[in-house]
């Protein structure tokens, strides 16, 4: 059997978790130490991981030269950290989004390149059951072509959240709020369910909530893909409670309906097809509203013998960041 992967986690906050419970359950990967700039972070996961903590990521590296680190950072630390760990010869799992800024993500991708490294980012919901389903069926020609999709995400954040993590507040640090935070999965599934480049994109940003911060909390628009389909999307995070995200489809020969890991493949001809995420979520011991696939992606990213899995991720993130950037140009005036 080989080695295992000598794994770092840097960054100990709200996700840290979801990362540190799957590597060490992972029968390949041996978790060795975790990093945070505020101590009492760093050791609270440290003890939850029974491994060594830092509070700077760079004698980390140099101490421990892990073969692969997981970001879990304010957004516009990712790719800064993700090129440091890559020259220090550690393959990198970084956290959605791949950066705050498109330009930066690209730095990253140019790096694993240069250096060899895999690079993978996390956008675990594609691996929910029923985004399997449907992407099965889809690809397998069952619901026919692909006409429209839906994506609706009514979410709650207040002020207290922002207060949680300053970073959240600011285009500078996050690259936007509720497009690139909370409904980047949505995004993603919208686009990877499409598969086609965009062709155009039309939207409008806009700060409707009383919180003080700089990012956007609501977003609507459309996209429209050069297969043709054309992807509806209202993100917001001023409602009054979390509610189900919901992502629908239409296609020539069924209709899907998706509602927080609830599935149900409608087609035409009077067959229904129902797959739920829900069980397996509830079993994960992950907090529910992020799904229940991180251990599932992080097993993908280490079986993976010939880095074509990475590369996978990394270019699909980089699409979907592409995409967050052409929304936010759209909402001024710039379209692609
Ligand atoms: N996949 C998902 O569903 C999901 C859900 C939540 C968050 N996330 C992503 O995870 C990432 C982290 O989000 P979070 O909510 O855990 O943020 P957080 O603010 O709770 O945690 C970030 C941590 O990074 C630490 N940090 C900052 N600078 C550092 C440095 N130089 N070295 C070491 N540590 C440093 C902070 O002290 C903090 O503890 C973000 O990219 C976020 O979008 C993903």
């Amino acid at each position: 059997m080989q080695n295992k992967y000598r794994v770092c986690v840097i960054g100990c906050g709200v996700i840290a978790p979801n990362h540190i419970k799957p590597l060490l359950e992972n029968e390949t990967t041996e978790l060795v130490a975790v990093c945070d700039i505020i101590e009492e972070r760093a050791k609270a996961r440290a003890e939850m991981g029974n491994c060594a903590y830092y509070t700077d990521y760079h004698k980390m590296l140099e101490e421990v030269k892990p073969d692969a680190v997981h970001l879990c950072l304010p957004h516009y630390l990712h790719s800064p950290v993700a090129i440091d760990c890559m020259r220090a010869g550690a393959d990198v799992l970084c956290e959605k989004p791949m950066d705050a800024s498109y330009e930066a993500a690209l730095r990253m991708k140019e790096v694993a390149e240069e250096t060899g490294k895999r690079l993978g980012v996390i956008f675990q919901n594609r691996y929910n059951a029923e985004n399997q389903t449907i992407l099965q069926s889809l690809r397998s020609g069952d619901m026919g072509k692909l006409i429209a999709l839906r994506g609706e995400v009514c979410w709650k954040r207040d002020q207290a959240y922002y207060n949680s993590g300053e970073w959240r507040s600011d285009y500078a640090t996050a690259g936007g709020g509720v497009i690139i935070n909370q409904a980047i999965h949505t995004l993603d599934l919208l686009r990877y369910f499409a598969d086609s480049p965009v062709a155009d994109v039309r939207a409008t940003v806009s700060h409707h909530g009383d919180t003080a911060a700089e990012v956007e909390d609501t977003a609507e628009g459309l996209i429209t893909f050069e297969n043709g389909a054309r992807a509806l999307f209202y993100f917001t995070i001023n409602n009054f409670e979390d509610e189900a995200i919901r992502v629908t489809l239409k296609c020539e020969k069924a209709r899907v309906e998706s509602r927080a890991g609830d599935c149900c493949i409608r087609f035409l001809d009077g067959h229904d097809v129902n797959v739920s995420n829900m069980d397996h979520a509830k079993n994960s011991g992950a907090k529910a509203c992020y799904g229940s696939s991180h251990a599932i992606q992080i097993d993908d990213f280490y079986h993976d013998p010939d880095g074509s899995r990475a590369r996978w991720m990394m270019d699909e993130a980089l699409k979907t960041q592409k995409l967050v950037d052409a929304i936010l140009k759209a909402s001024q005036g710039v379209h692609a």
